[in-house]
């Protein structure tokens, strides 16, 4: 606490809604989950939680949603630490976990009530509740319909019903989108923007679509095997990528990459070149002009390309500069069991 000498006391800044401090969980079975994640949340933001199949994203979610316990670490969540008073923890978030909560063969306005009976609503302003949340889900209309009938999009849009029901400080949204279609993701992209924006909720969502996270959140941590390997805006984590990402592909594999790396770099207004397999990613101050010099290049060591693109650092280059892995090739080396991981759109 500050102390203050003067008459008037300075506003008091507002805590933060999350704080994870060095977080670290093994699963049986030696699976590190996480490594020392640390992420801080201010209150009324929304922040991203970016990474591949298998970053740790859920399990700090759960985490601090105290669904799980920590090896070591400390999380506070509203105020509240997530280890020692779990019960206050859960009284001021709302979850939306990765997999829907929701009770299939029960209609949607059933799960709402028995949601909000759980968080001690009872009668009339319970019923109140329930109508307002499928009003603004736009299920008013599927309320009296079992849930295994619903699409995906009316599915998730009832799992964030589900976790609004006690009106939470902080809402937890673990891969809002993933499984949708396009229309529906957008539809929940909507809904997220309004509920940060007029509501004034804390949100923290994970996610693995690039553009999700550049869309939605004021903050982005981009997590890889357990910690946050960088954190930021998204427009400040692209800006400190200078220049254009350049991105050739070759007919074939490179087997000499030490040579054909330094020949690259050695180029005027080139650096920061990454050779995998047939892939090269190389960052210029101007891409386009960049181009032709890097084809004279590499035709002279032989390697014969494919194609070539010039485009704007995108998060995508920003995980492959701190990641070290494009973001694709982390999530095959998890055996994704959904490879769908989208920069669809151009996360730019
Ligand atoms: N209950 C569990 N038992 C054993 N290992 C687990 C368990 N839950 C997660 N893991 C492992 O811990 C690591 C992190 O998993 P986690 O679910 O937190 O990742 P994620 O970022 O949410 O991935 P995804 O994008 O696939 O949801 C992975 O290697 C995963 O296989
Ligand atoms: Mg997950």
């Amino acid at each position: 606490m500050q102390s203050s000498q003067g008459s008037t006391l300075p506003a008091r800044p507002t805590a933060p809604a999350v704080q994870a401090h060095e977080l670290t969980k093994t699963y049986p079975g030696d699976v590190t989950a996480l490594s020392g994640m640390s992420l801080t949340v201010e209150a009324g933001t929304v922040f991203g939680l970016l990474g591949p199949n298998g970053a740790g994203k859920s399990t700090t979610v759960k985490i601090l949603t105290t669904l799980a316990r920590p090896d070591s670490g400390t999380a506070v969540v509203a105020g509240h630490d997530a280890l020692s008073h779990p019960d206050r923890v859960r009284r001021a978030i709302g979850v939306v976990s990765q997999k829907s909560g929701a009770d299939p063969m029960a209609t949607g306005r059933e799960n709402l009530q028995l949601q909000g009976r759980l968080y001690g609503l009872r009668g009339a302003e319970l019923n109140r509740r329930v109508d307002e949340l499928l009003e603004r889900f736009d299920l008013a209309g599927a309320g009296k319909r079992q849930v295994k009938g619903y699409s995906g999009g009316m599915q998730r849009r009832l799992d964030v019903a589900l976790g609004l029901v006690h009106r939470p400080e902080v809402l937890f949204l673990d891969e809002p989108t993933t499984g949708l279609d396009p229309e529906a993701r957008t539809a929940m992209w909507d809904e997220i923007a309004r509920l940060a924006g007029d509501e004034g909720l804390t949100i923290l969502l994970t996610t693995h679509y690039l553009e999700e996270a550049d869309r939605l959140a004021e903050r982005i941590a981009i997590v890889d095997r357990g910690r946050v390997v960088v954190e930021g805006t998204p427009d400040a984590l692209k800006g400190e990528l200078r220049g254009d990402a350049v991105h050739l592909e070759l007919r074939a594999p490179t087997q000499d990459t030490g040579p054909l790396e330094a020949a690259l770099a050695g180029l005027p207004g080139v650096h920061e070149v990454l050779i995998d397999g047939r892939r090269i990613s190389v960052r210029a101050e101007d891409g386009a002009s960049a181009v032709p010099a890097l084809l004279a290049t590499l035709e002279r060591a032989g390697a014969a390309v494919a194609a070539a693109t010039v485009a704007r650092p995108s998060l995508d280059d920003v995980y492959l500069r701190y990641a070290g892995r494009r973001f694709s090739e982390a999530e095959a080396a998890h055996d994704a069991p959904h490879a769908e991981f989208a920069t669809a759109g151009g996360a730019r």
